[in-house]
């Protein structure tokens, strides 16, 4: 039977399905990064980039479903993936020599899941502004709710932290990305590896640069 349905099932579908919805989501967080990096051009451009995406009511709610989609597929694949390499191997190894890889994917999981509470957290703090500590929150002045949340120490911090997080996750998953879609040869591994460290570098600090610059008073 070779339906879509039994290959999404299949091993080879699952890790398809995180390659694509990872490569979807590393598009939204380029886009996202470029655009939050218009704080530094002051006030009217940030909040004029936060009026145009809100600008259509379709267009917004079909982007946040389907980033909704992206996040719960990816999340369902990865936690479904590392119950059926569970249940391949029911009895644990004698005696287990941590390998690089074992060492990396244990890595995938707990930032992956750091990565979940940080993403809750964050909408929660900028686009319900249910959580806005120790100032108050506007749905139209975003340039005021970024500069006033990261003068608070603590909450830039666990921005910060949570971007190193994410540089880890990107620079592995990009790399695993390459090797889901087969396009994995000896001679352009270095190159593989280099892309994966670019492209999760530009994301992460171009995002650690904005709590950083407030944290710091370059932006008031
Ligand atoms: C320093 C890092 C970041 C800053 C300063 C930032 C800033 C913002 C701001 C200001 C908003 C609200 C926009 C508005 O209401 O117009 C927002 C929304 C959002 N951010 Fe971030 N963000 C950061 C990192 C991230 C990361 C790493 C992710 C994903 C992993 C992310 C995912 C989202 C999502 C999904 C939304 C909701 C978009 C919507 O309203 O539908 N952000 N962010």
């Amino acid at each position: 039977m070779s339906t879509p349905l039994a290959f999404a099932r299949s091993t080879v579908g699952r890790k398809v399905i995180m390659a694509v919805t990872g490569l979807l989501l590393v598009g939204f967080v380029l886009g996202h990064m470029a655009g939050n990096l218009l704080v530094f051009k002051g006030p009217e451009a940030l909040n004029g980039w936060g009026a145009f995406l809100k600008s259509s009511a379709l267009v917004l709610w079909t982007v946040r479903l389907g980033l909704l989609a992206a996040v719960g597929l990816h999340v369902w694949a990865a936690l479904t993936l590392i119950r059926l390499n569970q249940v391949s191997r029911p009895v644990a190894y004698a005696k287990r020599v941590p390998q690089a890889s074992t060492r990396s994917a244990r890595l995938m999981r707990v930032g992956g899941i750091f990565l979940l509470v940080f993403i809750v957290f964050h909408l929660l703090h900028f686009t319900t502004g249910t959580i806005h500590p120790g100032y108050t929150f506007s749905h139209t002045d975003v340039y005021g709710n970024v500069v006033s949340s990261f003068q608070v120490p603590w909450v830039a911090l666990f921005y910060i932290a949570a971007m190193v997080a994410l540089l880890a996750h990107l620079t592995h998953g990009i790399w695993s990305f390459f090797q889901t879609m087969g396009w994995s040869h000896t001679r352009y591994n270095p190159a593989r590896r280099v892309v994966a460290t670019v492209v999760a570098l530009i994301v992460s600090l171009g995002f650690i640069a904005i709590p950083s610059a407030i944290l710091g008073g370059m932006l008031r």
